[in-house]
């Protein structure tokens, strides 16, 4: 049997994901109308023998309570939610649930961050894993050397795709193959953790015979069970002929901001196009809105016939689009109302807002940058031929007069 775990962090964890972390959890933000966490559960559902999914975060349980049950149901794979009572780092927050992931006796367990985008060849690294030996495999990819300083930078052997040598964000620069925060282990991943803190106890102890100040600064910057898996396992392994890569030449990108929100809904649209087309709006028939490229439009949604929608543009629950209205490159959250003729293009629209006749909600598009797309928290309201270009609006705003490259709080 095998488990998968998607580690999906906490309320503290999400803040350059602001204002939209503010009413929904980071992994439940809609990329291509699918909560973040969705995609990479959904991957999971491809791996042979698979006995259940385990989410580990320190959000609060009622935040997953409807997620996990609906998504059981749909997937027919257990997925349940378990909540960390404080932050136990990322290899911790695993060791912490350590008999509950157990309980099935897997021989194999994925471990997942929840913040990449990808397609996740789950299968596909644990046959790799299988041929390799040892304790895991992580999948890796290679990106521009200007980029890399961002992740975990690896060196790995050519021929036997050992991992010879990891460095978490490095300050100057070791290699432009990454870590994809993807990783296959075994259960000795388990012993491996306890010994980091087995480790630092005995260090600790050893100071607390030298001075009672010294065991203090000890726990401080490290709790016993605060284990990263990145600086506290990956890097004393390497080279030890316990971990190895899988590298991915498909598409791979972290979501830390809501600019690269926008950039992954393009992508999981773009993957349904081939994996599940009929998720996809058609565009067909005389009553339906022009679509242009990879458009997803929730079931519940009301959108006029005479709208053009797309590319790259999702639709959630609730919303009502008008006539002669245009959406390029925008997620549109629930409940929002976007009246005639209003253009929106590289923005995400906030839940309950409502947008004016005339008016435009824009920006560059520059994913990466602060102010690259507009995002308007819940509930702002923009008047009737208002103009909000580059700008982050704060929940609960009404824009009378138009506003450009500004941060309304
Ligand atoms: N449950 C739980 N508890 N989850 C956590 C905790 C914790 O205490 N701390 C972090 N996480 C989750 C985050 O939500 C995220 O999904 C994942 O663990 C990794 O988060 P970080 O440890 O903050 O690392 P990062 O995202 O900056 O970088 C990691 O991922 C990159 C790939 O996206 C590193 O492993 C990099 O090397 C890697 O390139």
């Amino acid at each position: 049997k095998v488990v998968a775990v998607i580690m999906v962090g906490g309320p503290t964890k999400g803040t350059r994901f602001r204002p939209l972390s503010f009413n929904t959890p980071k992994p439940l933000f809609p990329l291509a109308g699918q909560a973040m966490v969705h995609h990479p559960i959904s991957a999971c559902k491809r791996i042979p023998n698979l006995a259940q999914i385990f989410l580990i975060g320190f959000y609060e349980e009622r935040e997953f309570a409807l997620y996990v049950s609906s998504i059981s149901n749909e997937l027919k794979v257990p997925v349940r939610y378990l909540k960390e009572d404080k932050p136990h780092g990322s290899a911790g927050g695993l060791y912490y649930f350590r008999n509950m992931i157990m309980e099935d006796c897997p021989s194999h367990i994925f471990l997942l961050n929840c913040d990449v985008c990808c397609n996740f060849p789950l299968p596909d690294m644990l046959e790799a894993h299988r041929t390799y030996g040892g304790m895991g495999t992580m999948l890796v990819i290679k990106v521009s050397a200007e980029s890399a300083s961002q992740f975990g930078e690896l060196v790995a052997d050519p021929i036997t795709k050992e991992l010879l040598h990891y460095t978490e964000k490095p300050e100057t620069f070791v290699s432009d193959l990454i870590n994809c925060g993807v990783y296959v282990f075994t259960p000795d991943i388990f012993t491996a953790i306890e010994g980091v803190s087995t480790h630092r106890e005995d260090r600790a102890n050893l100071r607390c015979v030298l001075s009672f100040e010294s065991l203090q600064s000890v726990t401080r910057t490290f709790p016993m069970d605060f284990v990263r898996l990145d600086q506290d396992i990956l890097s004393p392994l390497a080279g030890k002929k316990q971990l190895y890569t899988y590298e991915t030449m498909d598409f791979w990108e972290q979501i830390k901001t809501p600019g690269m929100s926008l950039k992954c809904s393009a992508l999981y649209l773009a993957q349904f196009r081939s994996a599940s087309p009929h998720l996809l709006a058609s565009g067909d028939g005389t009553k339906s809105a022009t679509v242009v490229g990879d458009v997803y439009v929730h079931p519940s949604a009301k959108v006029h016939p005479t709208a053009k929608i797309g590319p790259n543009v999702s639709i959630s629950a609730n919303v009502r689009v008008g006539a002669g209205v245009r959406l390029i490159s925008c997620i549109i959250l629930d409940d929002v109302e976007i009246k005639e003729n209003a253009v929106i293009i590289n923005s995400i629209v906030g839940w309950k807002s409502s947008i004016g006749k005339w008016s435009r909600v824009q920006a560059d598009g520059d994913y990466n940058a602060k102010l690259g797309i507009t995002i308007l928290g819940e509930a702002v309201i923009v008047e009737d031929e208002a103009a909000v270009i580059n700008c982050i609006v704060l929940p609960n705003k009404t824009l009378n007069i138009s506003v450009q490259e500004e941060i309304i709080l």
